[in-house]
């Protein structure tokens, strides 16, 4: 239990660390809370007409999603730690990323740190859900819409692609599940301008 604790905590550390203000400012761009949607994610990053500081920063956020998973899986076994253990990293390090405790609990939206844990827990299902994003991105260029579609189907292909592993891992998909309708929370207002005609399409400065 308090192996779980320790690593839920050091994921949740991790997740905290929000790579598009910290690569905007390493690279001496403006804060991405200050400009476009306002949002510290990758999307708003490449607002600022960089795209390798909006690259850098989906690696690093998607990275932090990934990393914790697998060191529980690495070395979790050694300590005791399981599925579940593995499960609560990947969650703990997503609510790091829209709750930062190092940035005023102010962060993002989770998607590309939703992918990193994803490819952490499934391979396969992380090609298929990043597979449907990029599907609606080329044809609608609207990455929220993207997002939001993909964390509707992530649970739906796990549940699809083996059920019996739906209920040998319960924690891992009820994190995938909790992560893809906080997901969705976070896009709300993005919710609001796609029905309002008003979002940004891919590539544009605008909010
Ligand atoms: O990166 C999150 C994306 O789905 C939306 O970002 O900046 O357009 O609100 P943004």
């Amino acid at each position: 239990a308090l192996g779980t604790a320790a690593a839920t905590l050091a994921a949740y550390l991790i997740g905290s660390l929000s790579f598009a203000v910290i690569v905007s400012r390493a690279m001496g761009l403006a804060d991405p809370r200050s400009y476009g949607s306002g949002n510290p994610g990758a999307t708003n990053v490449l607002r600022s007409g960089s795209k390798a500081a909006a690259i850098v920063t989906l690696l690093l956020d998607a990275a932090k999603g990934w990393l914790p998973v697998m060191l529980v899986k690495w070395f979790g076994p050694a300590y005791g730690l399981g599925e579940g253990a593995q499960a609560l990293a990947g969650l703990a390090a997503f609510l790091g990323h829209l709750y930062p405790v190092f940035f005023a609990f102010k962060g993002g939206k989770g998607v590309a740190t939703a992918l990193g844990v994803l490819l952490a827990f499934e391979p396969l299902l992380a090609g298929a859900t990043l597979a449907t994003f990029v599907i609606i991105v080329l044809f609608f260029r609207y990455v929220s819409l993207a997002s939001i579609v993909a964390a509707v189907f992530a649970p739906a292909y796990y549940l699809l692609g083996d059920g019996v592993a739906w209920a040998a891992s319960g924690a891992k998909a009820l994190a995938m599940t909790a992560m893809a309708l906080l997901l969705i929370y976070r896009h709300r207002e993005n919710i609001r301008r796609l029905l309002a005609g008003t979002e940004s399409r891919l590539g544009s400065k605008k909010s």
